[in-house]
């Protein structure tokens, strides 16, 4: 009999407390989470420190931090949440996307701990993690709800029909917006990771750069971003071969704008399409201000409910994993000792 044959026979808890690990990227988390919605505790360690100097992260490094992290930060999970492993339901882990050497570091570690704590395995999907992130804190939210997913590696708009089926609308078809913003920083000379620092550059100017529009005049739910970044990179080195004083501050305001606006406008469309009033949001990219001002504007004009999550819920973190593990629990998807990591996962 496998591993996860053990638990087909076992009875779905309401209130069901999962221990959740993830590792995918160069945040090491654990968060103890129950009944899918109420955060007990939420742990990260986090190496990007040791990246900034290669303005971007490495994977060697992550993974050896990783591994020096995964038990401190789980320990520190279940010490904060006042829990021991007997009080646990389930060990959920990311099992990708991301960096193989990194995922393999947190997927190790839960099995390890699963078996010997004869728990049974999740197997989360990390971007799965991200939209399931809007959940936390909102105990009244059901789907079917409009999602906007938009973080480093992934951007798409998404109807979620039910917990666990989902359409993908549209989705970028080269760099995903998180990508753009971190690409853009660069040029301008900002630390990794640049959404932030783009984020802070842009209230100090205006958005009086001019930008292409992305797929102007045609209705579509798809983006792309690889023009924007490109028109961004043209205009700043015109003006730096005509030498013209530096207009960083509205580089990044005009290209936050016309990044944001794209992916307002694709929301406020398939609001109007599918008349659905409730639209989420999940991915680092989402803990933007700017971003959520647009969404709630957009949404108080269409009278739809917003659910975002908080804002360090957005990024990498465990809780979003052990909510989209919660779902995957009650549904009865548990892993084998087998399990491996997957650099890359469908999205749907
Ligand atoms: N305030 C902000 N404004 C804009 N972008 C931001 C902000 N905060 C974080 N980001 C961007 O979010 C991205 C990180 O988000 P996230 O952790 O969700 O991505 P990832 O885990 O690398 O990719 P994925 O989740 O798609 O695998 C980075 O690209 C970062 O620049
Ligand atoms: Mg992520």
């Amino acid at each position: 009999m496998s591993y996860a044959s053990e638990f087909c026979n076992y009875k779905p808890k309401e209130e069901a407390v999962i221990l959740a690990i993830e590792s995918s990227c160069d945040e090491t988390a654990a968060a103890v989470v129950k009944g899918g919605r109420q955060i007990l505790s939420n742990e990260i360690m986090s190496s990007v420190t040791e990246h900034i100097r290669f303005g971007g992260v490495v994977p060697e490094i992550a993974s050896r931090a990783h591994t020096a992290a995964v038990s401190l930060v789980t320990d520190a999970a279940l010490k904060s949440a006042g829990v021991t492993l007997a009080d646990v339901d389930a060990v959920a882990v990311t099992y990708g996307a991301g960096l193989l050497g990194a995922l393999l570091v947190g997927v190790s570690y839960a099995k390890a701990l699963a078996f010997a704590a004869n728990l049974p395995l999740v197997p989360v999907s990390h971007i799965r993690g991200h939209i399931a992130a809007c959940y936390l804190g909102n105990p009244s939210l059901e789907p079917p709800f409009i999602s906007l997913l938009a973080s480093g590696g992934h951007t798409a708009v998404i109807l979620v029909e039910s917990y666990t089926s989902y359409r993908i609308l549209g989705s970028t078809l080269d760099d995903a917006v998180g990508e753009a913003f971190d690409k853009v920083a660069r040029v301008l000379g900002l630390d990794y990771p640049g959404g932030p620092n783009i984020e802070k550059l842009a209230r100090l100017g205006s958005p009086s750069v001019p930008l292409p529009l992305m797929f102007k005049g045609e209705k579509t739910y798809d983006l792309s971003y690889s023009g924007l970044k490109t028109a961004v990179m043209n205009y700043r080195n015109k003006r730096e071969m005509t030498g013209l004083p530096d207009d960083d501050a509205d580089i990044a305001c005009s290209f936050q704008q016309a990044a944001i606006g794209a992916l307002v406008k694709r929301v406020e469309e398939a609001v109007d399409e599918f008349g659905i009033l409730k639209v989420t949001a999940g991915g680092g990219v989402v803990a933007n201000g700017y971003l959520r001002e647009q969404l709630a504007s957009a949404c108080a004009k269409k009278s739809a409910q917003l659910f975002l999550p908080e804002k360090k819920l957005c990024t990498d973190n465990a809780a979003m994993i052990a909510a989209e593990g919660y779902i995957r629990y009650m549904n009865g998807e548990f892993a084998g000792l087998d399990l491996n990591a997957c650099a890359s996962v469908e999205l749907r």
